[in-house]
């Protein structure tokens, strides 16, 4: 089925934070998956691990005790603050069991319909609940609201009053789900305060605070959930991506009372939280934690972050750059959603374009400064070479001046033209300055003077040392053209206007042209 929209590229090898395509052509992983690999491709701790429980015992069923799941709850548990967990397979999985919890916990208070605030320009997944709870991203084409779930309620993101107008107004409400760095939505971070508002709402009306953190959890941030940036702790977290470093995992966590909404037969999964799994995600937490790496994504993300500012200020199209931790994005002005395909073939980096145009970076928390370096450079030539994109091409310039492609090319190799010097796929670009040059040639030509008095006035005027009394009197000659074109027409005019005034007798000779002259003038 054509579920993606695949670039022609097919991986076969990975390693740190390198892959290899079927060419044997390395690039850069600068997006992890999708923030799956936080522990780069192959790592040796990892794939020992998976040798390992894939030749001991890869999978029972729920109906037994799984010691590996257990074991990797409680360290889930100890890492957030939580009470309970439940191990699902995905981030959409995770999410479904939120959604029942807040339906579960609705009910025992007696809410006939439960609502759930959701925000606007959030991704939860793509099953039919999560899809419901989503913003209308792209992925919702072909289903309509009303063929999903109802229940939600939708809000702007990082805006406590909205919140609290429904509260003050509405009694149906029982959690918030929020993501707390909008992911797909374009790398947009909770503004200071606002995770600690929500908790004080959840609080003071008796919600569960329910943390999206499929994306933003097991270290991308520069914590462990993003959450303790704020120092608050939810109700309930969800978490899979990075949770098993590819090995598919997702887990929802809970506390307090939300801990103890689920009893045997309210959910379930025939996969979840198998041995194999669960071990490979304790395994990758414990990596994570002896490496430190999640005090490098900090330290990794502000430096990524620091030096992309820098490399990208003053270029145009960008608007600005954003994130938390290892988590970041290059938001540009207009849409690029080329760049994805350019990054491979051009900078042989993998990155991904969200929203259209938000670059969205998110490597490998091993990954070196250098690396981190390398990935901003290169980032800095794609935006480089977006704007270059954003030039007109010949056939652009061409139908913006009126001057064909063949002249266009002769007053370039003449020098009259200052066509973007940096070009980004071989293809000269122009500037808004040149379709200026242009047009000033046309109407040149259009006033009679000659391809070499143009190229003597636009020499001139490109000239920053131009005498000014040589330009005043060729513009004056320019102007002094016009007024005769001008006074010739209007002599014109006033002949035909006669002519037609003499026709206007029983004699007058059949003639439409005339007619309508009459009716226009
Ligand atoms: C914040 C968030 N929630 C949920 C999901 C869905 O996760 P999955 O694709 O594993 O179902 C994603 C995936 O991109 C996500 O970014």
């Amino acid at each position: 089925m054509q579920a993606y929209q695949r670039l022609p590229i097919t991986f076969s090898r990975g390693q740190g934070d390198r892959l290899w395509d079927t060419n044997n052509i390395e690039y850069i992983d600068a997006i992890s998956g999708i923030g799956v690999t936080n522990l780069g491709h192959s790592h040796p701790v990892i794939s020992a691990t998976i040798i390992d429980q894939a030749s001991t015992l890869l999978h029972t069923s729920n109906l037994s005790e799984i010691h590996w799941q257990a074991f990797l709850g409680e360290r889930l548990c100890d890492l957030s603050g939580m009470d309970n967990a439940f191990i699902c397979n995905s981030g959409c999985e995770a999410n479904e069991v939120a959604l029942k919890l807040a339906r579960v916990y609705g009910s025992k208070k007696g809410i006939a319909k439960p609502m759930v605030i959701v925000m606007e320009n959030a991704f939860h997944g793509r099953t039919f609940a999560t899809n419901s709870a989503s913003s209308n991203l792209s992925n919702k084409t072909g289903f309509e609201y009303e063929d999903l779930i109802s229940g939600f309620i939708r809000v702007p993101f990082n805006d406590l009053d909205a919140i609290r107008t429904l509260a003050d107004h509405r009694n149906d409400i029982v959690a918030i789900l929020v993501e707390p760095i909008q992911g797909e939505g374009g790398i947009r971070v909770f503004e200071p305060g606002y995770l600690k508002g929500l908790r004080t709402i959840c609080n003071d009306f008796d919600w569960l605070l329910m943390l999206d953190e499929v994306q933003t959890g097991i270290g991308r941030t520069g914590k462990w959930f993003a959450y303790q940036h704020e120092n608050i702790i939810p109700d309930v977290v969800t978490l899979a991506k990075a949770l098993g470093n590819g090995v598919p995992i997702g887990a929802c966590l809970a506390k307090g009372s939300a801990a103890k909404l689920l009893i045997p037969g309210s959910y379930g999964s025939t996969f979840g939280g198998n041995p194999f799994a669960s071990r490979v995600a304790s395994v990758v937490l414990e990596v994570i934690a002896s490496e430190r790496l999640v005090q490098k994504a900090e330290h990794l993300g502000t430096h990524m972050l620091k030096t992309l500012e820098r490399n990208l200020e003053g270029i145009d199209i960008v608007n600005r750059v954003r994130g938390l931790g290892l988590m970041l994005g290059v938001e540009l002005k207009t849409p690029h959603k080329s760049l994805m395909a350019l990054a491979l073939e051009k900078e042989r980096l993998c990155v991904n374009v969200t929203r259209e145009k938000v670059i969205r970076l998110l490597p490998s928390l091993i990954s070196s400064e250098h690396t981190i370096d390398t990935i901003a450079t290169k980032i800095t030539n794609l935006v480089l070479g977006a704007h270059a994109m954003s030039l007109f091409n010949i056939g652009q310039a061409a139908k913006a001046s009126g001057i064909s492609t063949k002249m266009i090319r002769h007053y370039e190799s003449v020098g009259l033209l200052a066509a973007a010097s940096r070009t980004f796929s071989g293809y000269r670009q122009y500037s808004e300055k040149d379709i200026h040059t242009l047009s000033f040639i046309r109407h040149s030509r259009d006033l009679g003077f000659s391809i070499k008095q143009i190229e003597e006035l636009l020499r001139m005027w490109q000239d920053p040392h131009r005498p000014s009394s040589k330009v005043k009197e060729l513009a004056s000659a320019h102007v002094e053209a016009l007024n005769q074109k001008i006074q010739s027409l209007m002599l014109i005019k006033s002949e035909l206007q006669k002519l037609v005034h003499c026709c206007h007798g029983d004699d007058r000779p059949e003639c439409p042209i005339l007619d309508q002259l009459a009716l226009n003038q």
